[in-house]
């Protein structure tokens, strides 16, 4: 049996990663794929009590320890989750994975990528997603986006200038992997951004058989 594909999705806090994961989870089980969706940090049972460790705005802790925890948390969502998942033939679709690690870690708290590279490859090895959507999105529209919702975490709590940072190193690692990461204009609608969603998720499409 063929393995089943891994499809990520990254972007600033407020950028549309949620909403647009539902719709992608619905898109493609209306094309019968047996989907699965999850999310980082998390995604098992201990994954999500790092998250909420990691979460918490009263935990302080070392930028490094925050990297640790991250890669941790990923270790075990591989072992527990994705790869089995993949391994059977399903999809999985996660909300972040480790490009929120170069994005936050890495350009948020300043992590030397060295480090982060160390960590993927034991974590990881060569294994990557297959398609990442990166939801581009300015930091002022991701805030007024995110108002309403609900009370800020220990990294939405963080100023202006890191989620500039943040944003950066995500559109230097779209750069970097222009055949992996997909880069989407997020202030579009929701309509339009699930156009573009459809269009870039045919070459995946195109491997199921009829
Ligand atoms: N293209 C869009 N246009 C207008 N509003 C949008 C768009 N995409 C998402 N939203 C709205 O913006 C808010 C934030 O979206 P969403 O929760 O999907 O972001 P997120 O990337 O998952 O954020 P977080 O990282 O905090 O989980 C939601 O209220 C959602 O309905
Ligand atoms: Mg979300």
């Amino acid at each position: 049996m063929e393995n089943g594909k891994f499809i990520t999705l990254e972007g600033i806090d407020g950028a549309g990663k949620s909403t647009h994961l539902e719709w992608i989870a619905n898109y493609l089980g209306g094309k019968g794929i047996r989907v699965l969706t999850t999310r980082e940090p998390g995604g098992t049972q201990l994954g999500e009590h790092i998250r909420s460790l990691l979460l918490d705005h009263r935990q302080m802790m070392h930028a490094e320890t925050e990297t640790l925890l991250m890669f941790a948390a990923r270790r075990e969502h591989l072992d527990k989750v994705i790869l089995p998942a993949l391994n059977q033939g399903d999809w999985v679709i996660s909300d972040r994975f480790t490009d929120a690690s170069y994005a936050y870690q890495g350009g948020g708290r300043g992590v030397l990528i060295d480090r982060l590279q160390i960590l993927e490859s034991w974590v990881q090895g060569k294994f990557q997603p297959d398609l990442t959507l990166y939801f581009d999105l300015s930091i002022e529209v991701a805030r007024r986006r995110m108002q309403s919702i609900k009370i800020a975490d220990r990294f939405e709590k963080e100023q202006n200038d890191f989620f500039h940072r943040v944003r950066a190193a995500y559109i230097t690692r779209a750069s970097q992997f222009p055949e992996r990461i997909q880069i989407l204009d997020a202030s579009h609608s929701i309509d339009d951004i699930t156009d573009q969603l459809e269009r870039i998720l045919q070459p995946l499409l195109i491997s199921l058989k009829p």
